[in-house]
């Protein structure tokens, strides 16, 4: 639980100068003590010196303006700091920001995919979980009957191939006499994760396999947690004949009823032996009809991230390289699909969310899919670079399942999945976070041989940091990873100032331009030329505040994300791309903290993370203008300006953000210069992410608690006095005036 009440950190070197002015201001008061009761004195003893009186009472006066003078001040000081930010909106120093500079991160933990993103609503739907030998344990699904009506196990005879297992259920009772069925029949139901949300008017498509020694009625329903109400319910029934076999059933449920704890439940009173598999029930309402959550998806396309990078993090490994994510067991038709233990998270996934699911997913949030690929680690075990072949063939099958025309052996398998047209698969990260492992750098060149000589035009990401690449270890990107407290996180806005500019983008020689144009002109894909062996570019693809000040997504973590991100910004000349970790958490089975988005089975908020990124969402492609702060001893503020267009209406802003990572309030100049457009007098607007405790979070019953607010700014100005609240993210969103703004843009 996140911890409430103050917060305390550390002395800033910003409270001493207050301290110290609060002292003398509590002296001059003292020593004018005195003087007063002087005056006093003189008011009642010196009547016939009034001239005199007259004349001491105004320096008296004086002296006493002065010192309030200097009391006003000093308490200035207590309350607030005032300081300078000049921003240089000039074009001609202007540099653009990478189109992909922010994306998203997704990583099968914390239920964020199975019982979260993917509406699948059946948990262990094939009856695989308990593994692969029976009998196995069958959770989460639940018996209804006793002994004596009912026994409930799992054999092997499912017909699919690659997941054998199935339910059987031999039926004792039946429909009348001694041993009829207890009412509503026996059977099984499910709880999905953590009940299922079923809403009224609501369709749901049910698909089953079915196979049975004798003829069926099976009654399938959607109920309350306790099975007393049914939502929606339909019976399926046939003969003896026709079930003798495994057979297909689907169909659809419409709900009369609201209920966000339901279960799915299969019962009959007809006895006889009942063999289940792949049951599943999906809502029909999901994001673009492609079996995503609505309410999640739509939280992310909000983000307008610019990629897509998954499957994990240590997902990506597995603890042990048998449960580590495989792509090729995760495509085709889900039925068929194995589904494996997440056994670094501690969960069972069916892999509803598998390999196309994910390249779907990037494709309908218009994001550039970043591939984690299985280098041969786990994060117990290694692949040797003698043996490492296999997976770089699967490896580089994979990029054709994505990228492959209809026609090739894996881009067919796509093709029949519905998504004839090849997936913009630009991008894989080899492996995780293991550059320290025996082989990685063995096996790593394996991968970035053969995928480069199939795809040229693919961006090979390594988990080894800038000092490490040379012709000899190529890269295009470097991974980097950065877990780190608020104070850590805040002070890491400086990160990648002093990384080495090197490389075509800055170098400035006539030869190796020649070079780098000879290169263009032979390799169709610039972004794989001349260069590529010299990793010019970071890809921050997990950042987080983590421990105690972090709680469950505290506003504090949020601000120093912030910062970080600002640190990015001003350093994208060096950093290509970033994203934070983790996404998403199910509030019931919370593996890390803290997250982007809490949910649970029909509720969600963001946590004061997600909302930070909202300031960042159009800096993608934006120009970045220099920006810089002026203020005394206080170290606690960062800044930066950027120019984006709207594409929707093509308006042009100016947006200058600011993080006061500190306790005071501070009184903020804001000048910009070199504007060729002037700002609209109106349509500008100020967007503050703050909250009156620095570790205040949200939750299910104050979701807005940390939540971006925004108020028109009515004297949008070139020259503008703003004011920042302590612990807050402020954004100044200037309208510009239509503009031939800049080109790049
Ligand atoms: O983001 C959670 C975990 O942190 C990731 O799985 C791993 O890559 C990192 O260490």
């Amino acid at each position: 639980m996140c911890k409430s009440g103050e917060v305390s950190f550390k002395q800033n070197a910003d409270d001493v100068p207050v301290r110290v002015s609060v002292v003398i201001s509590v002296l001059a008061w003292l020593a004018l003590l005195p003087l007063i009761s002087l005056e006093l004195e003189l008011e009642l003893e010196l009547d016939s010196m009034a001239m005199q009186r007259a004349q001491d009472g105004s320096c008296l006066h004086a002296l006493v303006f002065v010192y309030s003078l200097c009391w006003v001040c000093s308490v200035g000081f207590v309350v607030g700091q005032t300081g300078q930010l000049s921003v240089d909106a000039s074009s001609q120093n202007a540099r653009k920001i990478p189109d992909k500079m922010f994306g998203i991160f997704f990583e099968e933990i914390n239920h964020a995919g199975a019982g979260g993103l993917w509406a699948e609503l059946v948990s262990n739907r094939g009856f695989e979980a308990g593994g692969p030998n029976t009998p196995s344990n069958i959770d989460p699904w639940v018996i209804i009957g006793n002994e004596s009506s009912i026994i409930v196990g799992t054999d092997r005879t499912s017909c699919f191939e690659r997941n054998p297992v199935a339910l059987r259920m031999e039926v004792l009772c039946g429909s009348k006499g001694t041993d009829a069925c207890p009412s509503g029949g026996v059977g099984v139901y499910n709880p999905g994760y953590w009940g299922m949300n079923i809403e009224r008017r609501k369709v749901y498509k049910v698909t089953l396999h079915i196979r049975s020694s004798d003829a069926v009625s099976l009654s399938v329903s959607l109920t309350s947690s306790d099975g007393l109400r049914k939502l929606a319910s339909h019976t399926i029934t046939g003969s003896k004949k026709q079930f003798a076999k495994w057979t297909k059933i689907e169909f659809h449920l419409k709900s009369s009823q609201n209920n966000t704890n339901s279960r799915l439940q299969l019962t009959t009173s007809r006895s006889g032996v009942i063999w289940l598999d792949q049951v599943s029930v999906m809502p029909f309402d999901t994001y673009m009809g492609h079996g995503f959550r609505k309410d999640l998806a739509s939280m992310l396309a909000n983000l307008k991230p610019q990629f897509l990078k998954f499957p994990g993090g240590n997902y990506a490994m597995g603890n042990y390289l048998r449960n580590a994510f495989q792509w090729s067991e995760t495509v085709g038709s889900w039925e068929e699909r194995p589904g494996h233990f997440n056994d670094v998270w501690g969960y069972w996934t069916d892999d509803g969310l598998g390999f196309f699911e994910f390249l779907q997913l990037a494709e309908d949030l218009g994001a550039s899919p970043v591939w984690v690929v299985n280098d041969g680690a786990s994060q117990n075990e290694e692949v040797s670079t003698a043996t490492i072949a296999s997976l770089v063939k699967d490896v580089v099958d994979g990029i054709e399942f994505a990228r492959g025309g209809p026609n090739t052996t894996w881009g067919s398998v796509r093709a029949a999945m519905g998504h004839p047209e090849p997936f913009k698969l630009d991008y894989v990260s080899i492996g995780n976070q293991e550059c320290w492992m025996l082989y990685y750098r063995g096996n790593y060149q394996k991968f970035y041989s053969a995928i480069k000589a199939a795809y040229p035009g693919i961006n090979v990401i390594s988990s080894c940091d800038k000092s490490t690449i040379s012709p000899s270890n190529p890269a295009d990107l470097y991974d980097v990873h950065v877990y780190a407290s608020s104070s850590d996180m805040f002070s890491r806005t400086s990160m990648f100032d002093n990384t080495p500019r090197s490389g075509p983008k800055v170098c400035s020689n006539a030869i190796l331009r020649w070079l780098y144009l000879i290169c263009m002109l032979r390799i169709s894909t610039p972004r794989n030329d001349f260069g590529s062996s010299m990793a010019r570019q970071a890809i921050v693809s997990e950042y987080a505040v983590t421990g105690d000040d972090a709680g469950k997504g505290t506003l504090v973590a949020a601000l120093a994300e912030a910062a970080f991100l600002v640190g990015l910004e001003k350093n994208s000349d060096v950093v290509e791309m970033a994203s934070c970790a983790p996404l998403f958490v199910n509030d019931n089975d919370r593996r890390w903290s803290p997250d982007a988005i809490v949910f649970n089975s029909w509720q969600n908020y963001g946590c004061p993370n997600y909302w930070m990124l909202h300031f960042f969402k159009d800096s993608s492609g934006a120009m970045l203008h220099p920006s810089s702060v002026q203020i005394s001893n206080y170290d606690q503020l960062v800044a930066s300006a950027i120019t984006w267009q709207s594409s929707q209406d093509k308006s042009s802003h100016l947006k200058i953000k600011v993080v006061n990572f500190g306790s005071k309030a501070v009184d903020l100049n804001i000048s910009v210069s070199g504007l060729e457009n002037g700002i609209k007098s109106s349509g500008s607007k100020k967007t503050v992410l703050t909250s009156s405790g620095a570790l205040d979070e949200n939750s299910f019953q104050q979701p807005q608690k940390v939540a971006p607010v925004s108020s028109p700014i009515d004297n949008a100005m070139q020259q503008m006095g703003v004011s920042l609240g302590p612990y807050s993210l402020t954004s100044f969103d200037l309208l510009l005036e239509p503009s031939k703004l800049h080109s790049t843009m």
